[in-house]
């Protein structure tokens, strides 16, 4: 590889994803700059064993790879260094809420913590993208959810909700302010505010907009379960992010509260983050699109996987089939993603699987 391999800044590479995005990056050939909040990050990062096999198989070497600390990524003009020589940037990062009932904040902050600070974040990397000397930056990717685009009334079994909608890429939900009642709401209406922010500056703000030398691609995903290669213990599997939801009815947790029946393997979304870098623009005026990566599941399908492939370690008291969680289908259309990208995304056994099966991997090890 030379320096002439195109420069992907990326943010959020220290968490779940976003280092399976950085995997795919580097695999991919490109250059990357992970953005990171503190300089302890980066020999997590440089120092994990995927990473140091890629970047010493490249002949860029480590040059393939390198740093720049954000302690605030919503402080003005946080990107202003970062996006420099960048031909793509990739907004993984966001507040995220807690799945281990310990609080992320404390009520009072949900609307400057999950809504407010997100968006000044994504719009300050569309700011100082639009601003590089060179307009270097070619297209910006933007990891939304689902929840940015459901409203939050479906998540749960509402009579007063018509399940019969179909949401896809073109759904939108307006912007809505706090009070929140929950982490996951705030989380929700954040998302909701980033998606809607970033296509109303792209769209419309004529004078940045036209100078503007990128377009924006918006990543919606469903539940998003597989393989963490950032976890390091059984115990960090079992309370830590999304897996631990799942790992949880994999464990024999029994939840009455129906959860959202989309879903899809982590190792599909970060593919997708890495191939909508060279996606065809999108076919309007628009400088923006919108990828769903999610298909229907049923939650206790992942019962009957381990029912099947496990029966050993259910035998062993590792893993159990006692779990309850209802399913609220919820129909999401991730069909475009598909055809556009020509990917086919895995099935919700794989994902069980590959949760499973890292869960019994760690135990092992202990
Ligand atoms: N997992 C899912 O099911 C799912 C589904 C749909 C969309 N997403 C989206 O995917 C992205 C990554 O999620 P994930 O599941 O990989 O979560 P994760 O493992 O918790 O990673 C979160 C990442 O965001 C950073 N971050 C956390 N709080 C932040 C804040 N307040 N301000 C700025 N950065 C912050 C973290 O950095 P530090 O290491 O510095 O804390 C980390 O790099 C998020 O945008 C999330 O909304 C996830």
């Amino acid at each position: 590889m030379t320096t002439a391999q195109p420069l992907v800044l990326i943010t959020g590479a220290t968490g779940f994803l976003g280092f399976l995005t950085l995997l795919e990056l580097l695999r991919s050939g490109y250059r990357v700059r992970a953005a990171v909040r503190s300089e302890d990050k980066i020999d997590k990062i440089r120092t994990h064993p995927l990473v140091s096999a890629l970047t010493s198989q490249s002949p860029a070497g480590e040059a393939s790879l390198s740093f720049n600390v954000i302690p605030d990524l919503a402080a003005p003009g946080a990107f202003d260094w970062a996006v420099q020589g960048a031909n793509y940037v990739i907004h993984l990062a966001a507040p995220v809420p807690s799945f281990s009932g310990a609080a992320t904040v404390p009520p009072e902050q949900y609307e400057q913590y999950f809504v407010q600070d997100a968006v000044q974040a994504a719009l300050g990397i569309l700011k100082s993208s639009a601003e590089t000397e060179e307009a270097s930056v070619k297209r910006i990717i933007l990891t939304s959810s689902a929840v940015a685009v459901i409203p939050f009334a479906y998540l749960g079994a509402s009579p007063e909700v018509d399940y019969s909608v179909l949401f896809g890429p073109e759904s939108r939900q307006p912007t809505r302010s706090g009070p929140f009642g929950s982490e996951i709401e705030a989380y929700s209406a954040g998302k909701t505010a980033v998606l809607n922010a970033v296509e109303e500056w792209v769209d419309s703000d004529a004078q940045l907009g036209e100078r503007a030398s990128f377009d924006i691609v918006s990543v919606l995903s469903g539940w998003t379960f597989g393989r963490d290669e950032l976890v390091r213990s059984a115990e960090e599997l079992r309370t830590k992010g999304t897996n631990s939801v799942l790992l949880g009815l994999l464990l024999g947790n029994k939840s009455e509260w129906p959860f959202n029946g989309n879903a899809v393997l982590a190792a599909d979304v970060a593919r997708v983050h890495v191939l909508s870098l060279n996606a065809p623009q999108a076919p309007s005026k628009s400088h923006s699109q919108t990828f769903v990566t999610s298909t229907p599941i049923v939650w206790e399908d992942a019962v009957e996987v381990v029912r099947s492939e496990f029966a050993a370690d259910v035998e062993a008291g590792r893993l159990s089939v006692d779990g309850k969680q209802p399913t609220q289908p919820i129909h999401f259309d991730g069909s475009k993603t598909e055809k556009v990208l020509g990917i086919k995304f895995a099935p919700f056994h794989e994902a069980v699987r590959q949760v499973a099966g890292q869960y019994l991997e760690l135990l092992d090890q202990a």
